[in-house]
């Protein structure tokens, strides 16, 4: 099998010290292989913040190993890890993040423009992304022109710009209506289906159903880690 996406073993975050001490979390060893979709679920406090800041590379581990495409991102220095991260990982945050005042295919440019791709190619696999969320006639609308589900949808369509290894997800829908979570969620679905490994840490319950493995985190351990079938919610019989 080729190597996994992710390899993380053992992985303890302890915060402060003396009586104040935390364990975010508190041993966790998790694989993820190329093309799974995996939601990891947890109440609040539960340590899910801290495991996708370490998964990725945004914060380091108190102890244990973590393996990002095969690349041990705890040796690396800052510039390096950097690095690793803007090739390796794209993000999507619940609160969208995109630049106002700046069209789509603009926000959507942005991290080739850090890569040091050239402006014509920066522009045609913007326009490619925005495509694939089915926004290709929204590439010029600025994030004020956009409803949520629209705005995480270029958020999407940035994190998948660079082709990068894994798709990070933190509560991606959390700031969305009924409707606009089920347009996010039929995006990933259908990015999934075309290979594309993506974790997601949520608190709603129908988004933990969509994926093909769900994790649950109490008190920064995993207690279950099980295959499921994923529930094709809002999906109308034709
Ligand atoms: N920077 C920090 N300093 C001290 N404690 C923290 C810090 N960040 C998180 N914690 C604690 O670690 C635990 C896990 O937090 P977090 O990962 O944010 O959980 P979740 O995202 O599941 O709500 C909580 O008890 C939280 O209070
Ligand atoms: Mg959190």
């Amino acid at each position: 099998m080729s190597r996994p996406v992710l390899d993380v073993r053992d992985l303890k975050k302890i915060y402060g010290e003396g009586e104040a001490t935390v364990h975010a979390l508190a041993g966790v060893t998790l694989t993820v292989e190329r093309g799974d979709y995996v939601a990891i679920m947890g109440s609040s406090g539960s340590g899910k913040s801290t495991l996708m800041n370490i998964l990725g590379a945004l914060d380091v581990p108190s102890t244990g190993t973590y393996l990002l495409d095969g690349v041990d991102v705890s040796k690396l220095a800052d510039r390096q890890l950097a690095l690793a991260r803007n090739r390796l990982i794209g993000f999507i945050f619940q609160a969208f993040n995109l630049i106002p005042r700046t069209s789509a295919v603009a926000n959507v440019e942005l991290p080739l423009a850090y890569a040091g791709v050239k402006p014509r190619e920066r522009r045609r696999r913007a326009l490619e992304a925005l495509d694939v969320v089915g926004l290709a006639d929204r590439a010029r609308h600025e994030p004020n022109q956009l409803s949520g589900g629209q705005q995480q949808r270029v958020a999407v369509a940035r994190a998948l710009v660079t082709e990068p290894a894994l798709l990070l997800a933190d509560e991606p829908t959390g700031n969305l209506d009924t409707r606009s979570t089920e347009d996010v969620l039929t995006v990933f679905d259908q990015l999934n289906a075309a290979g594309r490994t993506i974790v997601l840490i949520t608190h709603e319950p129908e988004v933990g159903d969509r994926t093909k493995r769900l994790i649950r985190l109490v008190d920064g351990r995993i207690v279950h880690d099980v295959r499921q079938t994923p529930v094709l919610a809002g999906r109308h019989a034709q």
